[in-house]
């Protein structure tokens, strides 16, 4: 089947009803999107669906055919990093690292739809599960991020 994915065309040789993490994973070799539970639980395979969030093994490859696919390979690069890629890096907020690609997905949903927000906000739409306990780390980089100028310097949030 034919999909969207980082604003490619991507042919993959899927069953419809494979989840769209293992499509990813194992059919184009996308691995960084990352399996946690399986069942919807951690985030850790969060990905953008048509800009929203979505947890990639719970959903059929067939039900994102035709949408925009984001994964964390196209957030950003290491000469054009995303600014919560910087905030991220600036705020050493990974620790093992294993749930911060869904992290990142998520964050980034949340600031195009939510540019400054609250903690409330970061509370609501940041759900997925950290077994280091970044969460602190997070809710600062975010904020942080949400204070960059494009192409301009990261600015310390307040906390
Ligand atoms: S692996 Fe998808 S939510 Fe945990
Ligand atoms: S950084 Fe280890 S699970 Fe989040």
């Amino acid at each position: 089947m034919e999909l969207q994915i980082n604003g490619r065309t991507v042919q993959a040789d899927a069953d419809p009803g494979m989840p769209l993490l293992w499509v990813l994973r194992d059919v184009l070799n996308m691995t960084g999107t990352k399996f946690g539970c399986g069942v919807a639980a951690c985030g850790a395979c969060t990905v953008r669906v048509d800009g929203a969030a979505v947890r990639s093994c719970a959903v059929p490859v067939s039900a994102v055919v035709g949408k925009r696919i984001q994964t964390i390979e196209a957030l950003g690069t290491p000469d054009k990093p995303h600014a919560l890629q910087l905030a991220w890096i600036a705020e050493q907020v990974p620790q093992c690292g294993y749930c911060q690609s869904g992290m990142l997905m998520a964050a980034a949903a949340l600031l195009d739809k939510t540019p400054r927000p609250t903690d409330a906000d970061i509370d609501a739409a940041m759900t997925n599960i950290c077994r280091c306990g970044t969460y602190q780390r997070i809710r600062v980089a975010i904020k942080r991020a949400a204070g960059v100028a494009p192409g301009g310097a990261v600015k310390k949030a307040k906390a």
